[in-house]
């Protein structure tokens, strides 16, 4: 049993194979934090002190007792409104305009197998390997009840959390914060790794110290968003790739979330995962519930490299559904870089003929072939085919494709609509806009308000009409701008926000269940909604609009950390590139793409002889190693925004291949030696490099590293192979 109450004192813990997760319901009935952190016997309530702190609140149950504070104590889930100053999870407001929410525990229930939240994405797993324990609070005076649900997946070592909030009073309340996870710690220092960004340039690392005060990072722009991604590590001082305790807090949710940490005056540490509490007033009525997506917690005291394991191997198996979840996923060509919106049925079929030739599997056509969509200010919201553009119906299009031998895929930005479009000029009330105000626009587009199930199921119908016309095998799903007028000219605007995410999930549940066999990659001008909310509905994302080698290997690597190898979107593009207008070579653009779901974004009728050879190399070698790259154990072995290289790889499971990646990003006169150190081998096996056939212990290239060559080259990449002599 992963999850143990012992009733003599209330305390509740959770155990995972390596961490243990303790609570305890006090004399008060408030749930009380005790410990989170590698595994440990006993009850930790010993670590509880009692003093007398100055301002600090003491709630009426205490009496005269001045030692007993909730501004000191480490909680399961903070409220405002009894005496906790410090940041909280719940901020109800009431039918009497009080903001108040008094949680005291009610009961508890532990099932077998992993909880579920209805229309949300969250964490699953066979009966077997999950336990939940859900545990009620209610506040006696409102009537709000709050179901605490831990999810605990015991041999991943991870514990997920969320919560629901009933309103089981008379009167209607407004949720005007929820969050899903608290952690309190009653020491130590921490460091918080984040990841922030902008479009282009997504996921760059920022490692700094837990200060004093509260730090903040989150999304108010409806998306998760290119510029913060949720997810979050706290990271004891020190901790490195290889060694040290790091504590992951990833939501899985794809809009506006927040996440706090804060210091307080006592040196205590308490970080918050949830919804984020601006734009958002939740009302609701008597029996209604409000759910909040969940956070996926993992802790280790093995380094980063032993929590991106469990990341990824979490979502992998756990977050990504249907058959592509472990699948290789086909290398496919994009017809974005290589003709924009300027392309006709030929162009594509002309596609798919250079792709066969190269070994491509298949086609995409991207944005361009609906409506009278020649240019990003129309035609969004007319999804009906372009025969004109196209020169033949899309039935016919996708049967040339298939014809000359490759699959075909689609591009679709369902949310969206442009002012200039028949969908627009019939509805304008189904585009999000403030009555009497002139649109904010984006990219010269407005949002549709999916929101609304209307909406919905009118474009959820154009939508499948389009991909009933033939063997459409895949979909990639854009969102190209953020949210700005949270209105719906039918829905409570604090309902918005919130309801908007849900309304994507639900189209989305019904794509994939009508088309089961179609690979959905979802996209918002690349990595602007990258997260697990939209991995449990799409197995791959668009990683980035930026292809650029040399900028992809740090976006990739940021990326890394929560998300594995098989959800991240990564081609090789022309150069100049388009984004930034440097060239790299095409192999060190092969190597960096094979980081990813591996594809091409170029016009092949550019290539010269010798580039198709090299790309029908680059596809054998990708095709080679699919299964390593996608599902093996992923290292990363330096930090390109710190040092001359980025390199990283890939060790199968029984440790009998690796595959390592460098690209060296320094070149100087009289250079400097670069050295590699790989990581994760069996330290005591003599590991063979496939093409020098020099063998080494994998301790030796573990600890001594491995020379790079120094070659007056910019930005060589090397791939070697290493397998184990037996
Ligand atoms: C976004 C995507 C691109 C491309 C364009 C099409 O920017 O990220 O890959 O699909 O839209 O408009």
């Amino acid at each position: 049993m992963a999850i143990h109450y012992q009733r003599e004192n209330r305390i509740f813990t959770l155990h995972t194979e390596h961490t243990t997760y303790q609570m305890k319901v006090d004399d008060f009935g408030f749930l009380l934090h005790l410990y989170y952190g590698s595994s440990i016997s006993g009850d930790m309530d010993y670590l509880l002190t009692y003093y007398d702190r100055g301002f600090s609140g003491n709630p009426s149950d205490a009496g005269n007792d001045k030692t007993y504070s909730m501004d000191v104590l480490p909680q399961e889930y903070p409220v405002q409104g009894v005496g906790d100053y410090r940041n909280n999870a719940l901020i109800i407001h009431n039918a009497d305009d009080s903001d108040c929410c008094d949680l005291r525990y009610v009961s508890h229930e532990i099932k077998e197998g992993k909880y579920e939240l209805p229309g949300l994405p969250a964490v699953y797993a066979p009966v077997e390997e999950a336990q939940t324990l859900e545990i009620l609070l209610e506040d006696a005076v409102s009537g709000v009840r709050v179901k605490l649900l831990y999810g605990v997946l015991a041999r991943e070592d991870i514990i997920t959390r969320s919560a629901v909030i009933t309103n089981c009073g008379k009167e209607e309340i407004v949720v005007e914060k929820a969050a899903s996870s608290c952690l309190d710690f009653l020491t130590g220092d921490y460091d918080l790794l984040s990841f922030y960004g902008r479009h282009t340039m997504e996921r760059n690392l920022q490692r700094a110290e837990i200060a004093h005060g509260s730090y903040v990072i989150g999304s108010r722009r409806g998306a998760s968003s290119h510029q913060y991604n949720p997810a979050v590590i706290l990271a004891e001082k020190g901790t490195t790739e290889e060694a040290g305790g790091c504590y992951g807090m990833l939501f899985v949710y794809s809009g506006n979330f927040l996440f706090q940490a804060e210091k307080d005056q006592y040196d205590q540490t308490r970080v918050i995962m949830g919804l984020h509490d601006e734009q958002f007033h939740y009302p609701l009525a008597k029996d209604e519930s409000l759910i909040v997506p969940e956070t996926i917690l993992c802790y280790t005291d093995n380094g980063f490299s032993a929590l991106s394991a469990k990341y990824h191997r979490c979502i992998r198996e756990h977050i990504c559904r249907g058959r592509y979840g472990r699948q290789s996923r086909p290398v496919l060509l994009n017809s974005w870089e290589a003709a924009y919106f300027d392309f006709s049925g030929e162009t594509i079929v002309e596609l798919a003929k250079g792709a066969a030739e190269l070994g491509i599997d298949m086609v995409v056509m991207d944005d361009g072939w609906f409506g009278d969509r020649d240019d990003d200010d129309r035609g969004l919201g007319d999804w009906y085919v372009n025969e004109k553009k196209l020169g033949c119906t899309l039935r016919e299009l996708i049967q040339k494709v298939n014809d000359a031998g490759v699959k075909f895929g689609i591009w679709i930005e369902p949310e969206m609509v442009s002012e200039n479009s028949n969908l627009y000029r019939a509805h304008p009330d189904w585009a999000m806009q403030i009555p009497g105000r002139g649109p904010v626009r984006g990219r010269n587009q407005l949002m549709l308000d999916f929101s609304r199930k209307d909406v919905r199921e009118l474009i959820f119908n154009q939508i499948c009409a389009v991909l009933d016309q033939g063997n459409i095998e895949y979909v990639k799903w854009d969102m190209n701008r953020s949210i700005a007028e949270v209105y719906s000219a039918v829905n409570h605007p604090g309902k918005v926000t919130y309801d908007y995410v849900l309304g994507v999930y639900d189209f989305l549940e019904k794509l994939t269940q009508r088309y089961p066999d179609i690979l959905i990659e979802g996209c918002s001008g690349g990595g602007g909604r990258f997260d697990a909310g939209m991995l449990y509905y799409t197995p791959q994302i668009w990683c980035s609009d930026n292809t650029d080698a040399v900028d992809r290997l740090r976006i990739q690597y940021g990326t890394s950390f929560f998300y594995p190898i098989s959800a991240v979107g990564s081609h090789v593009s022309a150069v100049p590139n388009h984004q930034t207008g440097r060239c790299t070579s095409l192999h060190t653009r092969g190597v960096v793409a094979m980081a990813g779901t591996f594809g091409y974004e170029l016009s092949t009728g550019k290539l010269t002889e010798e580039e198709k050879e090299e790309i029908k190399e680059q596809i054998r070698q990708y095709k080679r190693y699919s299964e390593l790259i996608q599902n093996g154990s992923y290292y990363r072995l330096s930090n390109p925004f710190q040092d001359a290289c980025a390199a990283w790889l890939f060790v199968a499971e029984d440790k009998k291949t690796a595959l390592l990646n460098v690209v060296l990003l320094e070149n100087h006169g009289n250079m400097t030696i670069t050295y590699i150190k790989l990581n994760g081998l069996a330290a005591d096996a003599l590991y063979e490099d496939v093409e020098t056939g020099k063998c080494y212990y994998g301790s030796a290239l573990m600890r001594g590293g491995l020379p790079m060559p120094a070659e007056k080259k910019e930005y060589p990449a090397y791939q070697m192979e290493f397998r184990m002599v037996e």
